[in-house]
Order: structure tokens, then C-alpha cells, then sequence
């Protein structure tokens, strides 16, 4: 299959990816957050095809994105109180709730569970290309199963090309980390994945929110957890990364200490210069978030393109948007961490 490369600027090309996926085809597009692998979410024969690209296990659910909120109803059996005082803070953006489906949602979508991830992403070319599709979209994240997430049209193609139909050029992700899943199909509300919405920003419309164990912990496979994708490895170049936590300065002096010849450092800006003679990739100022997530999943990608051994990553705390950062550095690392 030759992917086409399409850009949102070109006249007719929002159509054509539409129709594309009208007519059950796969379609990388731009989001807020990272690329993802769209297809038609009520179309389960599409959205087979989405697993077979990614190679991703079929018990992990797919989030289906909207372009505008009504097209919610359709999809669930409910909207609680709760869920419209989210989307009213939050969406557009970098959030999904986990609700009760409906009997619309085919079963490759909710992996056989009695619920559906919905989100509406901000990206006004996601939402172009959903609303030229017509139709809800299924869509996880545009990487290969396993891979790091992919922020930029040619890190997909590095992934996807000749494997989907087409790739939408929206230029890098702003968030640059997956979107928030947060629960409100149990008793309680209940944050499955920390994402680009922080748990503080949750709690200010919500109140407390239980945090689920695979959040900061390795969940083996025999554990059934809430959010299927949490259990796999992860975000992983294919050299094994250690994340270093607690005091930056201090774990710039441990990985100092540990640096073998063929050693990578994800360090913060002003750590920059403490390992001579390594490869080193920065992340942004330890007291700069925003631009923490922005840059970690391209600094973790591009170690795949080095003879690297091993990674040493400094990781942020767990305030903010530093526990989706932290969560995605653990993740990659395989839960090794260090606390300094
Ligand atoms: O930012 C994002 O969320 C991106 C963009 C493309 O929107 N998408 C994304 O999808 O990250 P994916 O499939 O890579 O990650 C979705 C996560 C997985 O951990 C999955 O197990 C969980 O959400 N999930 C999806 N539906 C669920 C459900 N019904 N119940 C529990 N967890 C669910
Ligand atoms: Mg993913």
C-alpha cells in the first residue's frame, strides 16, 4: 500500500481524508496530544485493521473521537452530571471519560468491556477531518505496538508507511503526551492514564479522584487492570532505559557516576553539560512541564536512531503534567527507576 502524505492546507485534502475514512480506510491525523490511527468507529471491519497496522494486542480498547458534543449521545447509554461538567472544563482537549457504551460501539472498539473512551480533541484539523468523515472516530495512538508515541507526520510515516492509507500533516503535537483517561463508570471517578489534564485539574471540577495502581506501578499480566494498554511495555526504544528520580541535581550526579561508553542521557536544559562525551537529549528546564512532555517521546525515539546501550532519563515529579511525563519515562523504562 503507498501512504499518501496529505496536507490540511492543500485544497480538498480534509475531504479526502473524510471520505477515506468514510469508506472504512485507516488515516493517521493530528491531535493535541500525539498522531492517531484512525478509522471509522462504527465500522468494526475498519477498525480490525487499526490492530493489524499497530500489531496491537485485540484486548485493548480503542477511544473514539468527536468533533462536537452531541455526537456523544449515540455512543454511551449515559451522560452523568459529572461527565458534563468535565467536557465543560476540559473539552475540547487532552481528555477522555470512560463511560457505559451503547450498543452502537462494536466490539474491536471496547475490547468486550461494557464501556466506551470518548474524547473531543482540540486539534481543529482532527476535528476538520472527523467532521468531513462523517462518522466518530477510533483512533489510538499512531505508533507501532510498544513503540513510542508518535508527535510528528514523519514519525508515523517512520512507523505506518505502507501499512495505512493515508497520513494528515498537522504539524508537531502541542501537548505532546496522550490525553487524560479518566473513569466515571465505577462508583467512584478514577484516573486510568495521567495525560495532558492533570489530576489537579480533575479534582477541581470533580473532587477526589482515586488514582489506579498501574498509574505508578508495574502491573503484571495476570492482574486484570482498568485500562488494558496500561499493563504492556511501553514508550520503549530498543535500548533499556533507567528513569532517576527525586532531586535533579542529584540524579544528574548519579547518572554521572553510571555512564558507560555506549551511554544516552533525556536530561533537563541545565544538566546539559554534566556528560561529556555522551549523547544527550533535553527535555526542557526541570521547572518547564509543559515543554517536558512536548519533547519526550521524540527524545525517546530518537535513541532508536543511535547505537546507544543503554538510557539514563532524569524524571520530573509527579505535580502537573510531570506524572503523565513520569509515567511515560517509567513505562519506557520498564518500571527500573532509581530514587535519589
Ligand atoms: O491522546 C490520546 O488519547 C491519543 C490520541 C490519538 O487521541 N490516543 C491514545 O490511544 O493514546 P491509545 O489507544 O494509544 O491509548 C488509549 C488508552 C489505553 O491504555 C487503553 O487501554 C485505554 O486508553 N482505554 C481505552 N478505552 C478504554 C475503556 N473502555 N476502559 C478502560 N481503558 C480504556
Ligand atoms: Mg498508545
Amino acid at each position: 500500500m503507498n501512504t499518501l502524505l496529505l496536507h490540511p492546507e492543500d485544497a480538498g485534502a480534509i475531504e479526502q481524508a473524510g471520505a477515506m475514512l468514510a469508506s472504512g480506510q485507516v488515516v493517521g491525523i493530528p491531535t493535541e496530544t500525539v498522531y492517531g490511527l484512525g478509522a471509522n468507529a462504527l465500522d468494526g471491519n475498519a477498525v480490525r485493521q487499526i490492530f493489524a497496522a499497530k500489531g496491537r494486542p485485540m484486548d485493548n480498547p480503542l477511544i473514539v473521537h468527536i468533533a462536537d458534543f452531541d455526537q456523544i449521545y449515540p455512543l454511551v447509554s449515559e451522560v452523568p452530571e459529572a461527565a458534563r461538567r468535565l467536557a465543560d472544563a476540559y473539552w475540547p482537549g487532552p481528555m477522555t471519560i470512560i463511560l457505559p457504551k451503547s450498543d452502537r460501539i462494536p466490539v474491536e472498539v471496547s475490547a468486550g468491556l461494557d464501556t466506551v473512551g470518548i474524547r473531543l480533541p482540540s486539534h481543529p484539523v482532527a476535528r476538520a477531518v472527523i467532521r468531513a468523515a462523517g462518522v466518530p472516530i477510533a483512533a489510538p495512538s499512531a505508533n507501532t505496538s510498544g513503540r513510542p508515541s508518535t508527535t510528528t507526520a514523519a514519525h508515523v510515516m517512520e512507523d505506518m508507511s505502507g501499512k495505512i492509507a493515508a497520513v494528515v500533516d498537522g504539524g508537531a503535537c502541542a501537548v505532546g503526551v496522550e490525553s487524560t483517561v479518566i473513569s466515571l463508570a465505577g462508583d467512584k471517578p478514577r484516573l486510568l492514564r495521567p495525560g495532558g489534564i492533570s489530576l489537579e485539574q480533575l479534582e477541581a471540577v470533580l473532587g477526589p479522584v482515586e488514582v489506579d495502581r498501574a498509574v505508578r506501578e508495574q502491573i503484571g499480566d495476570d492482574v486484570r487492570v482498568s485500562a488494558p494498554g496500561m499493563k504492556y511495555r511501553h514508550y520503549a526504544p530498543h535500548a533499556p532505559v533507567t528513569a532517576v528520580c527525586g532531586d535533579p541535581e542529584k540524579g544528574a550526579a548519579y547518572i554521572a557516576s553510571q555512564l558507560t561508553g555506549q551511554s544516552g542521557v533525556i536530561c533537563f536544559d541545565e544538566f546539559a553539560d554534566r556528560f561529556p562525551g555522551h549523547i544527550v537529549r533535553t527535555i526542557g528546564r526541570s521547572d518547564d512541564q509543559a515543554a517536558q512532555a512536548h519533547a519526550i517521546f521524540d527524545a525517546l525515539r530518537a535513541f532508536d536512531e543511535t547505537d546507544v546501550t543503554a538510557i539514563f532519563a532524569q524524571c520530573p515529579d509527579d505535580s502537573g503534567i510531570g506524572l503523565a511525563v513520569a509515567n511515560r519515562l517509567k513505562k519506557a523504562a520498564g518500571f527500573h527507576v532509581i530514587e535519589v
